[in-house]
């Protein structure tokens, strides 16, 4: 396999087809959901040994509430689980562990689990940056960004006109402010839609389906995006 050098800075990952693993096999859609916490773990670590700087999965919808709540519960739950099994991989690989989403819908259990490891993880000197987008949703970030907007603009005090916003300073109300939009995004499970992911922030990034399930998508599925990636002729809307 030749090695991509075309890296991509941000790798994001929606992760899909864990319910549909699990019931191939005769198995509890939170099985599917476990093996899927393995590829994470996995393509966590081969992000480490390729170098690349960001990366960052789907892992909870704001959508994804309205599903039964056994299965909500065993997802948080195995979230929880997942978090304090990681955090020392995460120390040994140099990640610097960080959750994007709406916090305040979390339990307190799961909240304290995750500022624990944001905490331990955040060092100076991060190799990469893993995050995990947790009840969160796109259109979710574009309002929250438009609400601080507008509160900034009314402690500021408008006179006159109305405060006027633009892409970089919306941009910068965004949960994802300071983290690069991603360049590559794969989807596996033969789905090719967004699904409320980060609209804005998706713009001019590359897209990767893949017919893998996310809980069979492992090194070698990551390595194979990664040098179709290194293929692609990005030219964000301008010529070359
Ligand atoms: C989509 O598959 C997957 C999810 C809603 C959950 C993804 C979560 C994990 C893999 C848990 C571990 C995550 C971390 C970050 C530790 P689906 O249930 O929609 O699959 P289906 O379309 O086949 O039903």
């Amino acid at each position: 396999m030749s090695e991509p050098n075309n890296l991509p800075r941000h790798v994001s990952f929606i992760m899909d087809g864990n319910g549909r693993w699990a019931c191939k096999r005769g198995l509890d859609r939170i099985d599917g959901h476990r093996e899927g916490a393995e590829s994470v773990r996995e393509c966590m670590k081969f992000a480490v040994e390729k170098g690349i700087r960001y990366i960052s999965f789907f892992a909870f919808s704001e959508e994804n509430w309205e599903r039964p709540a056994e299965e909500v519960e065993g997802l948080m739950h195995l979230m929880f689980q997942a978090i304090k099994k990681e955090t020392p991989t995460m120390l040994e690989y140099g990640i610097r562990f960080r959750v994007i989403g709406d916090m305040n819908r979390l339990g307190d259990s799961l909240r304290k689990e995750i500022d624990e490891c944001c905490k331990v993880t955040d060092k100076e000197n991060c190799g990469t940056d893993m995050i995990i987008f947790l009840s969160y949703s796109g259109k979710w970030d574009i309002i929250q960004a438009f609400n601080m907007f507008m509160a900034d603009s009314f402690r500021k005090g408008i006179s006159g006109n109305p405060p006027v916003l633009d892409a970089g300073i919306l941009s910068g109300y965004l949960s994802t402010s300071g983290i690069p939009d991603p360049d590559l995004l794969i989807r596996t499970s033969g789905e090719q839609r967004i699904s409320n992911f980060m609209l804005w922030q998706t713009a001019y990034t590359e897209y990767y389906f893949t017919e893998t399930l996310w809980p069979d998508f492992r090194k070698n599925d990551f390595a194979r995006a990664l040098e179709v990636y290194a293929k692609r002729d990005r030219r964000f809307g301008k010529l070359k």
